[in-house]
């Protein structure tokens, strides 16, 4: 796989290029970066790559000639290297929420152009003629593209077969199919007791199918405490069991307090 960055902030991406689980899958070759900066695509002394946006208004606007130099150029690579032109994606808050689902799509892909905006966005010619998808990281502006960018890299590299120590982690993440979409349940791990709590019994009694029951209820308590709708979009597919719903009629009558809830301990 291999993203192709257009950014006027190459050294951020050092973050997913250099470090933690994708820094250490991109140093054995499983994913390749390039960032395309549109500075580098400019022909005045300045190297302007914006300007004041027609009709006024506050803000500076992204050019649309350096922004397509640059991808001509990234496209022109990623040709050379055997690969077929790919999707232009822009971030945007605009554009369609990223989720757990498009990760995988892009995890199991050949990689993407990924286009980070500045100031007020880009004009939107560039928009129209080049980019075939836009997506956003949620309801809320950033100042640029390129967190939104690191982060639809990094949930793609790490779904990669072999990027992850243990390939079963991912698989057990919320959202996963493997949790029927739902949410993951609480984590434990040493000491024992930590400031007089201590770990649920159930993690404790290596008794393989009560631990996984125990995962499974809390991932449903938590999912219907914090994502209904998550709980919703499951029930419908039919994949909750009669167990399930058992347990959801259960906490429907009881109000005690779980790991993980608010003010708990
Ligand atoms: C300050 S924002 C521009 C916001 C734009 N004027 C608007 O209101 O939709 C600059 C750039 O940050 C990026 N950005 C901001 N918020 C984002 C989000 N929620 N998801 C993805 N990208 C985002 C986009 O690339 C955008 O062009």
């Amino acid at each position: 796989m291999r993203f192709d960055v257009l950014t006027l902030f190459p050294d951020m991406f050092s973050v997913v290029r250099d470090l933690g689980v994708t820094g250490r899958a991109h140093a054995q070759g499983r994913w390749a970066l390039q960032a395309w900066n549109p500075r580098d695509y400019t022909h005045d002394v300045h190297r302007t790559v914006d300007d004041r946006p027609y009709g006024g208004g506050p803000g500076m606007v992204m050019m649309p000639g350096p922004l397509e130099a640059a991808l001509q150029a990234a496209q022109a690579q990623r040709a050379s290297a055997g690969l077929a032109p790919a999707p232009v994606i822009l971030m945007s808050p605009t554009g369609r929420r990223f989720d757990q689902l498009a990760a995988q799509q892009l995890a199991a892909s050949p990689g993407a152009v990924l286009v980070c905006g500045r100031y007020e966005g880009l004009d939107q010619r560039f928009i129209d003629r080049c980019v075939t998808d836009e997506i956003s990281l949620g309801d809320f502006v950033l100042s640029g593209g390129e967190l939104a960018a690191l982060a639809v890299i990094d949930a793609a590299v790490r779904l990669m077969p072999g990027v992850l120590n243990d390939d079963a982690s991912a698989v057990q993440d919320s959202f996963n199919p493997a949790l029927s979409g739902l949410l993951d349940s609480p984590h434990y791990t040493r000491p024992e007791v930590y400031e007089g709590v201590s770990v649920p019994p159930e993690l404790l009694s290596g008794h393989h199918a009560n631990i996984a029951r125990w995962r499974r209820e809390q991932s449903l308590r938590l999912t219907q405490q914090r994502r209904p709708d998550l709980l919703d979009a499951a029930r419908r597919q039919g994949l909750l069991t009669p167990a399930d719903e058992r347990f959801l009629s259960l906490l429907a009558t009881r109000r005690d307090k779980s790991p993980g809830d608010p003010g708990q301990g």
